[in-house]
């Protein structure tokens, strides 16, 4: 099972709170993608902290695209992550159990919490492979790739970020973990915004 978590990297999440989210605020339509969001826990978490920090209306214009390609290691990938079921262990090891509590019930099934239907109906999950170098739409607000480039050799991570970069409206924000930085000849195409890495702007490239 893919090593991921509710909450995980709450630096790189600050930044996003911080520095992203205040420019999203007020648009009519704001398009996320998560690549390579494993079980779900982390698109389910920046749900949270959308509907948290934007209100009503600003939460309503949101859509976050959480793919992965692992559908073999996750049966029924689309459907049984989209319904949000985790143990509620999670509440223990999380950063932000009062998150979690806010936005879920217990669930049908003893010992399991919920993600409550207004945190999953912005989650759409879509299987796709990043190494198609094909990217699952365009005029995207934010691009999140936390933990997924270290599987990847140079070449296929610089071919994967100039896909993010496609795939970004002008602007946009991508949001790395803390081992990587956008890889080797495709640095011009980004503006380091956060200290320590984390969240770079889209650079036109001309
Ligand atoms: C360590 S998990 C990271 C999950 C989450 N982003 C996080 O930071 O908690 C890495 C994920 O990358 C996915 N992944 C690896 N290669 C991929 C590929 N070619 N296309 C899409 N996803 C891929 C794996 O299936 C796994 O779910």
């Amino acid at each position: 099972m893919a090593l991921t978590a509710f909450f995980r990297d709450m630096q790189s999440l600050h930044y996003i709170v911080s520095l992203a989210m205040p420019e999203l605020l007020g648009r009519s339509r704001v398009k996320i993608w998560d690549a390579g969001c494993a079980t779900g826990e982390e698109p389910f978490s920046l749900a949270m902290l959308f509907c948290e920090h934007l209100g009503y209306f600003g939460f309503s214009n949101i859509v976050i695209h959480a793919t992965d390609h692992e559908e073999s290691e996750f049966p029924q990938f689309r459907e049984s992550i989209a319904e949000g079921v985790f143990p509620e262990l999670v509440l223990k090891t999380t950063p932000r159990p009062d998150l979690i509590r806010k936005y879920s019930r217990p669930a049908a099934r003893p010992g399991y919490i919920q993600v409550v239907e207004e945190i999953r109906s912005k989650v759409v999950f879509q299987k796709h492979d990043l190494l198609s170098y094909r990217e699952v739409g365009t005029d995207f607000s934010l691009v999140v790739c936390k933990n997924v480039l270290l599987h990847f050799q140079p070449l296929q991570q610089s071919e994967v970020v100039r896909m993010f970069h496609r795939a970004l409206a002008p602007q946009g924000f991508l949001a790395l973990d803390q081992a990587h930085r956008p890889p080797p000849g495709t640095e011009h195409l980004w503006t380091n915004i956060a200290e320590g890495g984390f969240l770079y702007r889209k650079v036109e490239s001309g």
